[in-house]
């Protein structure tokens, strides 16, 4: 390797699994590379990421620390002084698409000296691939891995310092990192993590070996993550991890997914959904849990993977179709109206056409709503990639068959909304036609209808008209303004500020002290002006009337609230700016 490059760390596939003990570590949010400062702040960055939410979460905190030093986010990857490509490795075509993004970013150091490129995400973890990158694309300045986001600032600042294009990518991680910084990308939308990495060690699957063993944050930091998301106006909280149901056991304490669910159900924001369950893990508890908490969603994504027995084994998935089934159907029975979304993998190693069979009538069976497919794809290091490969003809044969069927379910499940009105959160306008607006329902569906640009963020009723395989069409069931002020209400009556201030009128209303203060100041002005013909009384009513205004201004309760004033009227002003 040349001088150019220097390797703080380098991953090793087979110390990937390596299970360690977990430590907590707290972040000092104020330390921020002076280095960094000077040459970066007011300056733009750029993060583009591909994969799953546990990336969309890493992008936010590396956007957090970049926006610590002064930075701005822009979505124009040309005025890019910093640009991030966040990737990711669970099939070979989501591998593929890192390389030819790289190669646009050579015209912004060839532009700007100081441009810095960095690297992050799962496939930075596989072994010998970021050596590899330095060498063919030398405008890369960082190569950083999943177990670092939090050490994005210190190490762009030391490839400053050392004038050196740096890896630093650790094969495991053995810390829970706390306090991240993160900027959001949505403002009523927001993802928490419950825990990190995945033990379950799929024979298919990379996300052992990228993200690490699985770590459980504590159970109270999760719950002031999302106590604060409520408090900010949130209207869906997502709690992430790659296999929910098993939250908690490393802790050791009794705390289990479905009590923790129900904790943060409990906080009272409108939607709460997580991602993603594992079947065999899936308890009786979260489906009382479920079914008990209105904001919960009723829509559950229930990877079955396969639906041959045989075919879940060479998995090493630990349920069988069997299992699978009876668990849908308790499901069901105690939640009759539940969507039920699935992955499923075709030609894995070794599907013969009678394992292939099964899936498909499992898909049948279970009627899901809507399902993602995949063809199976090798990824070195994992068991399945050295089994017998299924022909490629055979893998896009089966998927075409299956996408078929899947397309009918989810068809007749969308049909099945048609006359019914139900809750969108808006995501904004449609990108074909910008006076209709896209939405999700609660059951995942996604919704079209026309509406103005302003009900963004709101949850609002839509009544179903008609139905597509992979969307549904409908129409505002309220009036869009009535709406907004409902919104707007919602919002003001989480702000802290606001809450403040009216907490304290409240107080203020109620207080004895203050009602005798103001009966004397009206008594005092109403004697002043009966007293008028007297002039000594009339200046000792005035004295006393003077003393009682002096008392008003001096009362904690009354300073406070003038303190208040300044601070709530701008933000009244702001809430008139944002309704323009
Ligand atoms: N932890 C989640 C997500 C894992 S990745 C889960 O267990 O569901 C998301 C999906 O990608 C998986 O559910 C699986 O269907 C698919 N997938 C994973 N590895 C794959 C591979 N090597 N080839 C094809 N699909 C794969
Ligand atoms: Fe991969 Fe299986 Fe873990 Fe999901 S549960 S991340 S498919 S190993
Ligand atoms: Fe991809 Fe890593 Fe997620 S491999 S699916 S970004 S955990």
């Amino acid at each position: 390797m040349s001088k150019r490059v220097a390797c703080i760390n380098l991953p090793r596939q087979k110390d990937a699994a390596k299970k360690a003990d977990v430590t907590q570590t707290i972040i000092d949010k104020n330390i921020v590379p002076d280095n960094l400062k000077a040459l970066f702040a007011g300056k733009y960055f750029y993060i583009k990421t591909f994969g799953c939410q546990a990336n969309i979460r890493d992008e936010e905190v590396m956007a957090g620390y970049l926006t610590l030093v002064g930075m701005k986010r822009t979505d124009n990857q040309k005025e890019a002084d910093i640009a991030i490509i966040n990737t990711c490795a669970v099939r070979e075509n989501a591998e593929e698409k890192v390389y030819g993004e790289i190669g646009t970013f050579k015209c912004n150091k060839e532009r700007n000296k100081n441009f810095m490129l960095v690297l992050a995400g799962c496939v930075m973890q596989e072994e010998g691939i970021a050596v590899d990158l330095l060498q063919s694309y030398p405008w890369i300045s960082l190569v950083i891995g999943t177990h670092d986001v939090h050490n994005l600032l210190n190490l762009l600042s030391e490839a400053l310092r050392r004038k050196q294009s740096l890896i630093n990518v650790r094969s495991f991680a053995d810390e829970i990192i706390e306090n991240m910084p993160s900027q959001r990308l949505s403002s009523y939308q927001a993802y928490v993590n419950i825990s990190y990495g995945c033990d379950k060690f799929c024979t298919y699957c990379i996300v052992p070996y990228t993200r690490g063993r699985e770590r459980s944050r504590a159970p109270e930091d999760i719950i002031n993550e999302c106590k604060k998301l409520v408090d900010e106006g949130y209207k869906e909280i997502t709690l992430l991890g790659q296999n929910v149901n098993s939250y908690g056991l490393d802790l050791k304490n009794g705390t289990t997914f479905a009590s923790l669910l129900e904790s943060v159900a409990k906080l009272g924001v409108p939607r709460l959904k997580f991602l993603t369950s594992y079947p065999s893990q899936f308890s009786d508890d979260m489906i009382e849990v479920m079914a008990k908490y209105d904001n919960i969603e009723k829509w559950l994504h229930f990877p079955v993977q396969s639906g041959s027995t045989s075919c879940l084994k060479r998995m090493a998935r630990r349920y069988t179709r069997d299992e699978y089934l009876e668990k849908v159907r308790k499901i069901r029975e105690r939640m009759p109206d539940i969507a039920l979304t699935t992955d499923i993998i075709v030609g894995f190693p070794g599907e013969t056409e009678e394992e292939f069979a099964d899936t498909l009538k499992l898909a049948e069976e279970v009627s899901y709503s809507a399902a993602f497919t995949f063809i199976y794809s090798a990824r070195q290091g994992t068991p399945a990639a050295k089994m017998e490969q299924v022909p490629s003809e055979v893998q896009h044969e089966r998927f075409d068959r299956l996408k078929a069927l899947i397309d009918v379910t989810t068809a007749k499940h969308s049909s099945t909304m048609i006359g019914k009105t139900f809750d969108i959160l808006v995501q904004g306008p449609s990108k074909r036609n910008s006076e209709v607006l896209s939405g999700y329902a609660t059951n995942g569906k996604l919704v079209n209808f026309k509406g103005p640009a302003y009900l963004t963020g709101c949850i609002v009723p839509v009544k179903i008209l008609e139905s597509h395989v992979y969307s549904l069409i409908g129409e505002l069931a309220e009036d869009p303004l009535v709406l907004k002020a409902k919104d707007v209400a919602f919002l003001m009556s989480k702000d802290p500020l606001l809450k403040e201030y009216l907490a304290l009128d409240e107080n203020i209303r109620s207080d004895a002290s203050i009602k005798e203060l103001g009966d004397a100041l009206v008594r005092e002005k109403k004697a002043m002006g009966e007293s008028f013909m007297d002039k000594d009384i009339h200046e000792a009513h005035k004295a006393e009337y003077e003393k009682v205004l002096e008392a008003m201004k001096n009362h904690p309760l009354l300073a406070n609230r003038n303190e208040l004033m300044s601070l709530v009227e701008e933000r009244l002003l702001e809430v008139r700016d944002y309704l323009r």
